[in-house]
């Protein structure tokens, strides 16, 4: 993709020349922002050449992502590129993985009671004592090393042993588990080059064999886990099927890890890149909730999400065809001065509108994790900066180049 900037449709000014979302310019990478807020600014709902509608702006994106005239099955997609590439991808996939991010109602409803029936917040409250473990066991580690990444020591452990052990997941072959679910999270960028699609089937077809045995063998051992629950999961006499219990699992891997990892590492990046803040974090510790919602919309862990028309469909004063992808910038929202005001580009950890950041999506689809990811946040963010009075950024910050997750892969810290 060599989307650069091209004449549109319809320009807002006559004879303007309208910039199109470019994640592969220059400096993307480090600071994407900029180039969110001239699209909010001059081109908030674009068609983009690619084949795809991008949405930028708050008040467009919240509309759209509550709006259930909306679909998020692909099989939707009117012919072009966006169905190309999605009959390319279910062309040469052996299994059909159904999981509640691609599923509409009735399936959609009946598989968020099922395993919403699970993930209740007072079952989520019961996991602090583990988490607070987790996060504790790292900081001993990184107290002993002095300087770490902070993602290896803590961002990037911490939110796949926290799923694991919620699951009960036997201790097989943990490292391969993983290995596997960081090749089928690529399935959540946007672009993805033939052999990309090739590993990740191949990874899709590893890994459900391999949930295929854990829960054959759980059904044998049921114990007080995640796992348990979601076999026995009971919405009037409705079970989950085994493929669609192979399917939620892989996604709570995959919705839930580098999500969080993301959470932590910008999070903490953010804060150490502003003493202030720091500062007025360690005075008054009880801002760490806030400071979170704060570290979500400032530098979002997940910058996109999709919707698929059904019919002709309005959004900002354009009218998009049926059958269309529009992609939701959840990134660009979150720095939106019309939602955030004038100074929505600065970290303000007790900013009051912070809540009103969408990176946890809004309506039907509203992140089912999103108990978890800020347990995990404030528990670990709030012990890192208490334990280490002396904590600072000890080298350059790196990023994951990815457009989706994107987030920090070097966070150099010392304590
Ligand atoms: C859905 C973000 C952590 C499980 C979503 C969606 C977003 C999101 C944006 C909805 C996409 C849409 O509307 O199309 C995040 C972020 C996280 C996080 C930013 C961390 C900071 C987690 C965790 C879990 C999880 C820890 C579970 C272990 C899910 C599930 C869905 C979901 C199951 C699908 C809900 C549905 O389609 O009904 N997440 N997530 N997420 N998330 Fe999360």
């Amino acid at each position: 993709m060599t989307a650069t900037t091209l004449e549109a449709e319809k320009p807002q000014e006559a004879g303007a020349t309208l910039e199109l979302f470019n994640p592969f310019q220059p400096g993307f990478d480090e600071n994407p922002y900029d180039h969110y807020r001239t699209l909010r600014d001059t081109n908030p709902v674009q068609e983009h050449p690619m084949g795809f509608w991008f949405v930028s702006r708050h008040a467009d994106v919240s509309a759209l992502l509550r709006d259930a005239r909306l679909s998020v099955a692909d099989h939707n997609l009117a012919p072009g590129p966006m169905r190309d590439q999605y009959e390319k991808l279910i062309a040469n996939a052996p299994v059909k993985l159904v999981t509640l991010l691609d599923s509409d109602p009735p399936d959609h409803t009946r598989l968020r009671s099922l395993v919403g029936k699970v993930f209740t917040p007072r079952a989520i409250a019961e996991l602090e004592p583990m988490v607070t473990e987790l996060v504790d066991d790292a900081l001993d580690r990184i107290a002993d090393a002095g300087s770490v990444n902070l993602i290896d020591a803590l961002a990037f452990p911490l939110p796949f042993a926290v799923i694991s052990t919620m699951l009960g997941m036997p201790d097989t072959d943990p490292k391969r588990l993983l290995e596997l679910t960081e090749t089928l999270v690529i399935a959540l960028e946007p672009v993805a080059d033939a052999d990309v699609m090739t590993s990740i089937v191949d990874a899709e077809v590893e890994l459900s064999a391999m949930m295929r045995e854990v829960i054959a063998w759980k059904r044998n051992n049921p114990a007080d886990d995640l796992l348990t629950a979601l076999i026995q999961a009971d919405h009037n006499g409705d079970f989950l099927s085994n493929d669609e219990l192979v399917a939620q699992i892989l996604l709570l891997f995959i919705a839930g890890h580098h999500t969080t990892v993301n959470l932590v590492g910008n999070g903490v990046t953010a804060l150490l890149r502003h003493p202030d803040q720091l500062a007025l974090l360690r005075s008054n510790p009880d801002l760490i909730g806030n400071a979170v919602e704060e570290f979500l919309r400032y530098d979002s862990p997940t910058h996109q999400t999709r919707r698929i028309t059904l019919t002709p469909y309005q959004v900002g004063g354009r009218e998009i065809p049926a059958g269309a992808m529009m992609i939701a910038c959840l990134g660009a929202a979150n720095r939106d001065e019309r939602a955030f005001g004038p100074d929505a580009d600065v970290l303000r950890i007790d900013r009051e509108q912070a809540r009103h950041h969408v990176s946890f999506s809004v309506g039907a689809h509203h992140c089912l994790g999103s108990a978890l990811a800020r347990l995990e946040g404030r528990v670990a963010i709030s012990r890192l900066v208490n334990r280490f009075p002396k904590l600072a950024l000890s080298g350059r910050v790196r990023w994951n180049g990815r457009i989706n997750l994107r987030g920090a892969t070097d966070v150099p810290i010392s304590v």
